[in-house]
């Protein structure tokens, strides 16, 4: 009997701010793939959570929580019971939440399904923490992408500021070191460079340089 051919996929995982989602976004646009941003799946159920004043523990309220809530994408857009939360989803508090619920098996398990469906039904840039290692591992194209933690602080400042959400630089620096740091130690589903994932370091490099990099292992691997 013969394979399974494997997903027309670009894994690029990385930790918090090292631009994962600008160069998926452009990757996705210049090679006429769909984007998938798994990130925000995360923050949709951190803002439920939220919301819904659920702790981040496995239990009951959990339980229902995510019983009910319907996570969907419509295009590139996540939708949380049918309604695109947009700037909602990039908060503070929500990327915090996001994090602590993300360490969850319930959690992972209700996204686990919906984001093998997205990627094996057409081509598509997935962006996340787990992408190469748990979620897709037999993409073709695996990329971990990374920078360092004060470059990273400086574009989640600039990203944050352009949405009117202003904060000290040294705060989003330890904000993000303490979400690598709770992703990176969690025991399911860990951030973690795949052994074959390519790596690209962002520090000295502006996001054009970083895509077209992208771009040039994309074009290798898929032709084009
Ligand atoms: O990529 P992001 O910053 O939007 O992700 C928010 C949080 O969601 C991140 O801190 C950890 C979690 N996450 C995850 O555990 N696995 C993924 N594939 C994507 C995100």
């Amino acid at each position: 009997m013969s394979q399974p051919a494997p997903p027309r996929v670009i894994a690029i995982d990385g930790p918090a701010g090292a631009g994962k989602s600008s160069v998926s976004a452009a990757l996705a646009a210049r090679l006429g793939f769909t984007r998938l941003d798994t990130g925000a799946l995360y923050r949709a159920i951190g803002l439920a959570a939220l919301r819904a004043g659920v702790r981040a523990e496995e239990g009951e309220a959990l339980r229902a929580l995510l019983a009910d809530l319907r996570v969907e994408l419509d295009g590139a857009e996540v939708l949380l019971d049918g309604v695109a939360e947009g700037d909602a989803l990039r908060r503070p508090e929500v990327s915090a939440a996001a994090s602590d619920f993300a360490r969850l098996p319930s959690v992972r398990a209700k996204l686990l399904d919906l984001q093998r469906a997205i990627g094996a039904a057409q081509a598509c840039v997935v962006d996340g923490r787990d992408i190469g290692t748990v979620v897709f591992p037999d993409a073709p194209l695996k990329i971990y992408l990374t920078a360092s933690a004060r470059a990273r602080a400086e574009r989640r400042l600039l990203e944050l500021a352009a949405k009117g959400m202003a904060q000290p630089l040294d705060e989003v620096q330890r904000e993000i070191e303490a979400r690598d740091a709770q992703d990176a130690s969690r025991p399911i589903a860990p951030l973690r460079r795949a052994e074959d994932a390519v790596l690209v370091d962002a520090t000295a490099l502006g996001l054009e340089e970083v895509v077209a990099r992208c771009c040039g292992l994309a074009r290798g691997v898929f032709g084009g």
